[in-house]
């Protein structure tokens, strides 16, 4: 089937089919933008109702790290197109289905691949690329991670080379912490892998997400680069609180962060939305790591531009041809569980669309944990100050409660 010169009629013969691996938040977005384009959908979790589960046409429950589970599902399903929305995925298996035509998957198996394990991406990025990034090491044991530190310095940052989210990872600065943060990586890697990476801390001013699309431009029919506006967010315990955009940046650190972005998403290949995270102090960027996928600091852009990630995302596989404007200054805040329960529900949902500009999306996920999060407040402005504020306010509005 050719992608993008035409698209069928869902639960027909002549169906453009298309597989999310991963139905969290992320996921439902991409599947709503999916279903408005007339695409079937087919949503892949490991658990029951995920949020995804709830908007797809058909939904699954199984270990996507298990090849053999993940191949057959595949295989009943025929997804002409497989969208990975998170790392602890079989990639050997995406990347058999890929050599062996049974499906294409978003963007690469090799960019799935590259990116789940931080060493893959990293010496992408630094040794092969030559792109600025911290100083660093990987370590497979205690004393490998003293003779990196040696070479990084203090204050550094020890992470499992597989895991996301901030887990398992912890900022060093002086030898008392080595034993303990190597203790919390082994504990919070993925998979039972004992190898971390060792990085220099960067003292950056902002961190930004530059959202990135390998689309076809429809002049050329070639795949071609597009930029977002970059994204400004804080981020706590390794994970997002809020975000932003338009962040504002000094021309010459804009202008190095989109060649950072188009080298590296050049590098991965493929079509789709790209996450690509890099640091900023005045004028100088590094590059930390990128998703090939929608980044959840871009959950702003369901407010704030003119296509979301999502939307850009859904066009970007499918061929289609994208548009990255930015519609007008946003701001998302995180709206977390606060308990741990199944079946709560949110109190003070007029409060918090009450006020001006804001919008929500409450996830739908079906257990809640203090540290989960469970929706979003977005909101606009005519300043990021302004939109900050009224996301902060929106999403302080949300009460999660107990239902019992
Ligand atoms: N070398 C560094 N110097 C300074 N800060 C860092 C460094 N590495 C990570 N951080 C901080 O920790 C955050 C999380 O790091 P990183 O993105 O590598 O982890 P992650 O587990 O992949 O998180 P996520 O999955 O949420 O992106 C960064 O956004 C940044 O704020
Ligand atoms: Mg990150």
């Amino acid at each position: 089937m050719q992608i993008g010169q035409r698209i069928g009629t869902p639960l027909s013969t002549s169906a453009t089919r298309v597989m999310l691996l991963g139905a969290g938040e992320l996921g439902k977005e991409v599947i709503i933008a999916l279903q408005r384009l007339g695409v079937e959908v087919i949503a892949v979790d490991r658990y029951p109702n995920a949020p995804g589960h709830q908007v797809a046409h058909r939904a699954h429950v199984i270990d996507m790290t298990d090849a053999k589970a993940l191949r057959a599902l595949v295989e009943e399903e025929q997804p002409h197109l497989i969208v990975p929305e998170i790392e602890a995925i079989a990639t050997d298996a995406l990347a058999a289905i890929e050599t062996e035509g049974v499906a294409e998957v978003i963007p690469t198996a090799r960019a799935t691949q590259l990116t789940m394990n931080r060493e893959g991406i990293r010496r992408l990025a630094a040794e092969e690329l030559g792109l600025p990034t911290s100083p660093y090491a990987f370590a497979d044991s205690v004393e490998e991670l003293k003779a990196g530190i040696a070479k990084v310095g203090y204050p550094c940052v020890v992470k499992p080379v597989m895991s996301s989210s901030g887990k398992g990872q912890s900022v060093l600065r002086s030898d008392a912490d080595i034993e303990p943060a190597w203790q919390y990586a082994m504990a919070g890697g993925r998979v039972n892998h004992g190898r971390v990476i060792v990085e220099g801390f960067i003292n950056f001013e902002y961190e930004i997400t530059q959202l990135t699309v390998r689309a076809i431009e429809p002049a050329t029919q070639q795949t071609a680069t597009y930029f977002c506006d970059p994204i400004g967010h804080v981020q706590v315990a390794g994970d997002y609180v809020e975000s932003w955009q338009p962040q504002p940046m000094s021309p010459r650190a804009l202008e190095q962060s989109r060649d950072i972005a188009d080298k590296v998403t050049t590098a991965l290949g493929g079509r789709g939305l790209f996450g690509v995270e890099l640091f900023v102090r005045g004028d100088d960027v590094w590059f930390s790591e990128v998703s090939p996928r929608p980044h959840d600091t871009g959950l702003v852009t369901l407010a704030s531009q003119r296509l979301s990630e999502f939307e850009l995302h859904a066009r970007a596989i499918l061929g289609l041809p994208v548009d990255t404007t930015l519609r007008t200054p946003g701001a998302s805040a995180v709206i977390y569980g606060g308990l741990d329960e199944t079946g709560i529900a949110f109190e003070g949902v007029a409060q918090a669309l009450a006020v001006p500009g804001a919008d929500l999306r409450l996830f739908g996920k079906p257990e809640s944990f203090v540290k989960r999060r469970m929706g979003v407040a977005l909101a606009t402005a005519g300043d990021i100050g302004e939109a900050l504020q009224r996301a902060k306010q929106a999403a302080a509005a949300v009460k999660p409660v107990s239902a019992k």
